[in-house]
């Protein structure tokens, strides 16, 4: 069979991704492999998603996936956004972080946010391939559902009304940012 690692230690990201890649292919963790996690020196999703790819491949060969996500906050000047991650671990926990974020915008008026995702593949030896996808929508009033990962209970996509928490997995993995990216990157590598 096939492997492809996907270059995460992320739990809720790992079963994402894994979910939308094709069945013929054996989906390798980098906990799996004890392989460590990059520093993220980037300032950009792309620029950390392609760092993430081209560091996880020196480990293996064969294909390796990675993406670099995250939630800005229009009133925040699109933060926490590259450093979303870091900010749930500046507070101890993605509740802490949440937390900090709704105090932050009680008083604020536009309440827009948008997760992006930066998804990067590489053939061994090869450049990585790199696409990115959106999902636009609105901070709640409060931390809401307990399914989802990460900053998922305080995103309401546009159109609904619910929490990403409050989503079922798969409804919320067959629209997010990872998804979109997923399908463009597909459009470019049809074996995926
Ligand atoms: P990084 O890409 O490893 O820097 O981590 C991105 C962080 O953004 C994650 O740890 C989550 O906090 C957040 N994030 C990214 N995608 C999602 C999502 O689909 N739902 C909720 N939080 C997310």
């Amino acid at each position: 069979m096939k492997k492809i690692l996907i270059g995460t230690h992320n739990k809720g990201k790992f079963r994402e991704i894994a979910y939308l890649l094709s069945k013929k292919y054996k989906k390798v963790s980098p906990v799996s492999l004890k392989i460590p996690s990059p520093k993220e020196t980037s300032k950009s999703f792309s620029g950390n998603s392609k760092l993430k790819v081209n560091f996880f491949s020196k480990f293996v060969d064969f294909p390796v996936i990675s993406d670099d996500s995250g939630l800005c906050i229009s009133s925040l000047k699109n933060k926490p956004g590259v450093y979303s991650a870091r900010l749930a671990k500046r507070h101890g926990s993605f509740s802490k972080a949440m937390i900090f974020i709704l105090k932050k915008m009680k008083h604020k008026k536009d309440r827009s946010a948008v997760f992006i995702c930066s998804l990067s593949f590489k053939y061994p030896q090869k450049k990585p391939i790199n696409v990115t996808g959106k999902i636009k929508g609105s901070i709640a009033r409060s931390i809401r559902g307990k399914k989802g990962f990460g900053y998922d209970p305080i995103f309401i996509p546009n159109k609904y009304e619910k929490t990403f928490g409050q989503f079922s997995k798969l409804k919320k993995m067959r629209m997010d940012h990872r998804y979109q990216a997923f399908r463009k990157l597909k459009r470019k590598i049809k074996t995926l």
